[in-house]
C-alpha cells in the first residue's frame, strides 16, 4: 500500500490547517520503541474532526495505523451524537485508521481493548491514578478524564475499517470544563503540573498498536480479565440508561467475551448488556 506523503495533506483533508507540527515529533517517536516500525502520522493545527476524516479517507487508502492529530477540531464528535469539546493547548485528540478481518459483533470490544491500552500507556508513564469506566471512557477521581468513539465502516473482501478517535484532557481549562454537562478530570498532578503532549502520544501509540493487533488475532475475550482490574465500578452497584429512557440496576461482576457488561440483579442472576448507546451510573437510585 502506498503511503500518502504529507506534500497531499491539503489535498486529502481539505478542512486542515497544517501549518507548524504543535507536538516535538522526536520526544513522540523516542516513546514508540518497541514498535517494529513508526506509524505514519501527520499533525494539523485545526480540522472539523479527526474521526471524520478517517472514516472519509481511511478506505481510499490509508495505511494501517495511520493517525492523524490535530491541536484543535472545529466540529469534535462524541458518542451518542454529542460534541466533544477539547482546547488547543490542553487537549491531545488524534484519530487512528485500523483494518479488521472481523465481523461488525466481533468488532463491539474494540473500544474497550483501547481504553484498556490507554490506561496502561498512563500507568507506565506514572498516571496510576487513571481506570475505566464502561464501556470506554477513563476516569479519576470519579470525574471523566478521556473519551473513545470508534466509527466503523465496511471494505471489500469482508474487512471493516475502523477509525479509532481519542479525546484526552492533559490539562483542560475551566472555560472547557464548564461546557461538559458532567464534571471532567485531567492529568495535571497536585501542584498543577501537566505531562507533555507528545510523550503521551507516543507511548499511546506504543502500547495501543500492539493491542489492536492482537485484538484483530484474538478477539476481546483474553483482554477481559485485565480490564475489570482496571475497572473503576468492579463489584460495585450500577444503573444501566437506556436510549428509551429504561434503567437496568445490579452489581458490576465482568465482562462478557465480546466486551458486554455483566451485572447480577437482586435475585442473583446475571445480565449481559453491550452497546455504544447506553450510558453507566454509579449507584443505584
Ligand atoms: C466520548 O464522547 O466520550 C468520545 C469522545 C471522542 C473524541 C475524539 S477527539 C478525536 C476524535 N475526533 C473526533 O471528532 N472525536 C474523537
Amino acid at each position: 500500500m502506498t503511503v500518502p506523503p504529507p506534500s497531499l495533506l491539503p489535498a486529502l483533508f481539505p478542512n486542515a490547517v497544517p501549518l507548524e507540527p504543535f507536538l516535538d515529533e522526536t520526544a513522540l517517536q523516542q516513546e514508540c520503541v518497541t514498535l517494529p516500525s513508526m506509524p505514519v502520522l501527520w499533525q494539523v493545527q485545526s480540522i472539523d474532526s479527526t474521526n471524520r476524516c478517517l472514516l472519509e479517507w481511511g478506505p481510499r487508502g490509508l495505511p494501517q495505523h495511520f493517525c492523524l492529530v490535530a491541536r484543535q477540531q472545529s466540529a469534535g464528535r462524541g458518542r451518542q451524537g454529542r460534541p466533544w469539546v477539547s482546547d488547543a493547548e490542553g487537549s491531545l485528540t488524534f484519530s487512528l485508521w485500523s483494518v479488521f478481518d472481523r465481523s461488525l459483533q466481533e468488532l463491539s470490544g474494540l473500544p474497550l481493548v483501547v481504553s484498556l491500552g490507554m490506561v496502561e500507556a498512563l500507568h507506565s508513564l506514572g498516571m496510576t491514578c487513571v481506570g475505566v469506566k464502561w464501556p470506554n471512557d477513563l476516569w479519576r477521581e470519579g470525574r471523566k478524564v478521556a473519551g473513545v468513539l470508534v466509527e466503523t465502516t465496511r471494505l471489500s473482501r469482508g474487512q471493516v475499517g475502523a477509525v479509532i478517535g481519542i479525546g484526552l484532557n492533559v490539562a483542560l481549562p475551566p472555560a472547557v470544563q464548564d461546557t461538559f454537562a458532567l464534571p471532567l478530570n485531567d492529568l495535571r498532578d497536585e501542584e498543577g503540573l501537566a505531562p507533555a503532549r507528545a510523550p503521551v502520544l507516543g507511548r499511546l501509540l506504543n502500547t495501543l498498536i500492539p493491542l489492536l493487533e492482537s485484538f484483530a488475532q484474538s478477539g476481546f475475550a483474553p483482554f477481559a480479565k485485565t480490564w475489570m482490574t482496571h475497572c473503576v465500578h468492579r463489584n460495585q452497584p450500577v444503573t444501566l440508561l437506556h436510549p428509551n429512557q429504561t434503567r437496568s440496576q445490579g452489581e458490576c461482576v465482568g465482562l462478557s467475551p465480546l466486551g458486554g457488561l455483566i451485572l447480577r440483579d437482586l435475585e442473583g442472576e446475571s445480565h449481559i448488556y453491550h452497546g455504544g448507546e447506553l450510558s453507566l451510573r454509579f449507584g443505584v437510585p
